[in-house]
């Protein structure tokens, strides 16, 4: 009996498998399980079976039946992928081909820096103003307090569109066209592209900066303190020291230059920071009254600070990358690092 099972079994699976299409496979399920089918007429002869061997064929039959039905399903779906594949071919489409790869963009790391010290100072509450790269003389330079003649000129050498057009070498000049549209409090940071006659490892011809300006009643230079200092926490974590250096700009007085502690050294003295500690990461001051003289505020008034910073120095010191020109040369080894 036993042996008999196997035999029917192997001879299912074969002509299962020997059915070309759904119509030959319903052939094939009519031959087992019709009326007239094997298994069907196998059942019949269990009439003629001793009682304790009936229920051991009925076992088998059963087993049969099953088998037979799972067979079928299982090489139903066989033949109508085969079928499907086929008409996919007919189409030209092969599936199984491996599919075209697309590269996932992302943020150049100077957006993405860029949107980090946006966040920041919007959540200090400062508002983003907007200005031209194209710049007139007078915004860029006079009205900044650094006339025609003047030496704070030399440093920001740059591209002249005629003599009293050029771009723009900081983002300072939407301080005064901000305050010549609106009256104190204002409250506003300026990101954008700047330009200047200068290429080498730590310079290039275009760099953004973030120009920041807070002009209202009372203001301080404490209140200044306290907003790059929140800015630096924020940015470079709570535990990163600053320290405010004088320095000298035209439109600020008076006017420091912004250091915070090494972040590669931790104040210890590396090659980074040329051994000092520090590294410059910002330009500030109390506006100077006459930049207010440009803009019709009155300084026995107002008061206010001001603060340019830039913005591939930040990412430099925040990723230790040592050469600027790494950010423009597009190369995917280097951006896809960020
Ligand atoms: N505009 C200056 C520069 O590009 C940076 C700067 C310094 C901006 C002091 C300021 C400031 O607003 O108060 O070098």
């Amino acid at each position: 009996m036993k042996i008999e099972a196997e035999k029917w079994k192997a001879e299912i699976e074969r002509d299962l498998a020997a059915a070309a299409d759904e119509i030959a496979l319903q052939q094939v399920k009519a031959r087992y399980l019709g009326r007239k089918g094997v298994l069907t007429s196998l059942l019949k002869e269990m009439g003629g079976l001793s009682p304790n061997e009936r229920p051991l064929l009925g076992q088998v039959i059963n087993e049969l039946k099953q088998g037979m039905e799972e067979g079928f399903s299982r090489r139903l779906a066989e033949i109508k992928r085969q079928k499907e594949l086929e008409e996919l071919e007919a189409e030209g489409i092969d599936i199984t081909l491996p599919g075209r790869w697309r590269a996932m963009g992302r943020s150049h790391p100077v957006t993405q820096v860029l949107e980090e010290v946006v966040d920041i100072f919007t959540s200090l509450g400062f508002q983003v103003a907007d200005g031209p790269e194209v710049e007139l003389d007078y915004y860029n330079f006079e009205a900044l307090n650094i006339p025609k003649d003047h030496p704070a000129r030399d440093m920001q050498d740059t591209f002249y569109i005629s003599e009293e057009v050029v771009l723009r070498t900081h983002t300072s000049p939407v301080q005064v066209r901000t305050m010549e549209h609106q009256r104190p409090p204002v409250r506003i940071i300026c990101p954008g592209k700047v330009y200047r006659c200068d290429a080498d490892i730590s310079h290039t011809p275009m760099f953004h900066q973030v120009e920041g300006l807070l002009v209202d009643r009372g203001v301080t230079f404490a209140d200044l303190k306290g907003t790059l200092e929140a800015f630096v926490h924020l940015m470079f974590g709570r535990d990163t020291r600053l320290r405010f250096r004088p320095s000298f700009f035209p439109f600020t007085e008076p006017s420091a230059e912004v250091d915070i502690e090494c972040v590669i050294c931790s104040g210890e003295g590396c090659r980074v920071c040329s051994y000092g500690g520090w590294l410059e990461i910002l330009g500030a001051g109390m506006v100077d009254p006459a930049v207010y003289a440009f803009v019709h505020y009155d300084p026995e008034e107002f008061t206010g600070f001001a603060f340019g910073l830039g913005i591939e120095r930040i990412a430099m010191l925040k990723y230790g990358i040592n050469d600027i020109r790494l950010f423009f040369e597009n190369d995917l080894r280097f951006l896809e690092q960020f």
